[in-house]
């Protein structure tokens, strides 16, 4: 199977929210291909951050990819909306309440590329049904609802399964991880086969996102 290129998504949980189109510029000038956006609904997880109105006027002010990751509780609902609003990638959760076959296959007719999640606590192999429909994986590793909590290693065997099959059956999707990522979990993650991954605390609070960026990715 090849191996796809390291890619860093900046969680924007982390960014200034009264700059947030600058905090986009300057990720991307780092060296961000890919921008993750955490929509939270304060059901499926105790807290809410921004949606649909937030992504539609970043997505007007920059040309960077948008990865979405819903945290919420009936993503069904809202798909539509967010690849109109300009979502490049729409991630779901397996435990959300909407028909998950259903949802992905929703989202790449709205023009998207569907993604599928897993919650620490969850066994990788509820989403291997999906595996076909997805263009990306995406593993918890830390509990979804807050940035800059602590890295949960128990993502790392979650993460060679996801990369042994892809491998078994062919499959060609990019293998993300969210939480807890810094200079040292980066390591461990790539080494059990993550191509793309979130970093929201550790990067918004590197002096130098860049030096951060190409330690990661090179
Ligand atoms: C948590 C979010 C993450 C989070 C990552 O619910 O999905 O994207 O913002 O932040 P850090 O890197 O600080 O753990
Ligand atoms: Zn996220």
């Amino acid at each position: 199977m090849k191996t796809n290129e390291i890619w860093v998504a900046p969680s924007l949980l982390s960014a200034d929210f009264a700059h947030l189109g600058a905090d986009c510029d300057k990720m991307a000038a780092a060296g961000a291909k890919i921008m993750h956006f955490d929509v939270m609904d304060g059901m499926f997880v105790p807290n809410i951050s921004f949606g649909i109105a937030v992504l539609k006027s970043l997505n007007q002010y920059t040309d960077a990819p948008m990865d979405v990751h819903l945290m919420i509780r009936e993503p069904h609902r809202y798909v539509r909306q967010f690849a109109e609003a300009g979502a490049d990638y729409i991630t779901i959760h397996v435990e959300a309440e909407s028909d998950v076959a259903g949802t992905l296959a929703l989202i790449r007719e709205c023009g998207a590329i569907p993604a599928i999640s897993v919650k620490p606590g969850t066994p990788v192999e509820e989403i291997f049904p999906y595996l076909e429909q997805v263009g990306m994986v995406l593993v918890m590793s830390v509990e979804p609802g807050f940035g800059g909590q602590s890295f949960m290693p128990v993502c790392l065997p979650k993460l060679r399964a996801l990369r042994a099959e892809a491998e078994r059956r062919g499959l060609d999707y990019r293998i993300e991880v969210d939480g807890g990522i810094n200079l040292e979990t980066a390591k461990l993650v790539i080494e059990a086969g993550a191509d793309t991954l979130v970093a929201g605390s550790a990067l918004f609070k590197a002096a130098d996102p860049a030096a951060f960026i190409r330690e990661i990715t090179q």
